[in-house]
């Protein structure tokens, strides 16, 4: 079976592990410390805090707002549903905008019509590692005083504007999920240039103390901490940073690849009338971290029917992005219409692009599709 994503992790990262472990400090620390300096200033940030997904740090950098109750945050349902259920997690309510067919992301077109007196925020993602415009949906929002957050979970090592995302951020969060680029297992990152939140994010993350455990350890006297607010315990391990370090060393090799193999599948798949695919937006670049493509318009077979034809045939595609509206866990929760979400959503699928895809193993991949979609085999309409 060719998977759909493979993490590209060898003897180094062991290496890094292991060492980790036997130098007896394998909860936060040295570690974490070197890999948050080394992580932000891979993505022209300020500073980086490290957290234990990303998941976790979009709860940290929406809890910095002090919402609650009432008030709204704007994200695209087209995303994996931790964008959403991260602002649920803080009282408030999250109001989804459509996205553009292009990219896969929010623009001020589909965020001005949902804006509303009660809007605190907007959570703008980079959809698959597709750079969102950030600098218009800021334009739009910032003279309202709406601040423009990033979940940049899959975009490490993508650029906007001849910069990396991340660059010039009020505050972005990203994931180390091994179906990212960079893994380390479980793990994530909030980067901003503030200083003030960065300690405010460093203290939160670790249970709102105010002197951290390593500095405690570091400082070698009796060192007494205080808990300033109720934080959390969303620690990254010195283990998961070691690791982390070692990716970070190989993701601009990891963009490249990527990069490579997905002009390979546009090329490849051109041959199919009418299929699309994600691609560079106008002033950025993506990492590719999702190839997606979209079915032709009028194609009369079902995408849950191409994945299973696709896997009968050895190749582990995906449904692509999800529409977190659709899913049960939203049933109920109101949202105007969403068509381009549903659209993309339900006729999209992710193709296997990993560092190590050789490309007989996607010529087979392009093949299968070609072959599944020319022939029509799977025309049963909703399987
Ligand atoms: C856009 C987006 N946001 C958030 C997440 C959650 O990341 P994590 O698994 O690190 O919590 C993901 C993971 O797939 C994602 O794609």
């Amino acid at each position: 079976m060719i998977p759909v994503m493979r993490p590209w992790l060898g003897p180094e990262e062991a290496a890094a592990a292991a060492e980790a472990v036997a130098s007896g400090w394998v909860a936060q620390g040295p570690r974490v410390a070197a890999f948050e300096r080394a992580f932000a200033q891979h993505v022209g940030a300020g500073h980086g805090v490290a957290v234990s997904s990303c998941t976790t740090g979009l709860h940290l950098l929406l809890h910095l707002l002090d919402l609650g109750p009432g008030d709204e945050v704007v994200v695209p349902s087209f995303s994996f549903i931790a964008t959403a259920n991260a602002v649920r997690y803080t009282g408030a309510s999250p109001v989804f905008a459509d996205v553009c067919e292009q990219t896969g992301n929010l623009t001020p077109d589909t965020v001005a019509p949902v804006l509303t007196a009660r809007t605190r925020a907007v959570l703008a993602v980079h959809q698959g590692g597709v750079p969102a415009d950030v600098p218009a949906l800021r334009a739009l929002c910032e003279p309202r005083g709406i601040p423009v957050l990033e979940d940049a979970a899959c975009a490490a090592g993508s650029t906007y504007a001849g910069r990396p995302v991340g660059a010039g951020a009020l505050l972005a969060a990203w994931s180390f999920h091994p179906r990212k680029l960079l893994t380390t297992g479980e793990g994530g990152m909030v980067t901003t240039d503030d200083p003030e939140w960065t300690a405010l994010l460093r203290r939160l993350r670790e249970h709102g103390m105010t002197v951290s455990a390593a500095d405690r350890h570091a400082a070698g006297g009796a060192v007494i901490e205080e808990y300033a607010e109720v934080g959390f315990n969303y620690r990254m391990t010195d283990i998961q940073a070691a690791v982390g370090l070692v990716q970070l060393g190989r993701l601009d090799a990891m963009v490249a690849r990527r990069r490579e193999l997905a002009a390979r599948y546009q090329l490849a798949l051109s041959k199919v009338d009418g299929l699309r695919w994600v691609q560079d937006p106008e002033r950025g670049t993506t990492n590719y971290q999702s190839f997606w493509v979209l079915l032709p318009d009028g194609y009369p077979g079902s995408r849950n029917a191409v994945l299973a034809a696709l896997a009968d045939r050895g190749i582990s595609a995906r449904r692509g992005i999800m529409a977190s509206h659709l899913e049960p866990a939203y049933r109920g929760h109101p949202h105007g219409p969403l068509p381009v979400t549903e659209k993309l959503a339900g006729r999209s699928l992710i193709l296997p692009l990993y560092h190590q895809l050789t490309e007989e193993d996607q010529d087979a991949v392009v093949d299968a599709l070609t072959d599944v979609l020319l022939a029509g085999a799977v025309g049963d309409g909703g399987r």
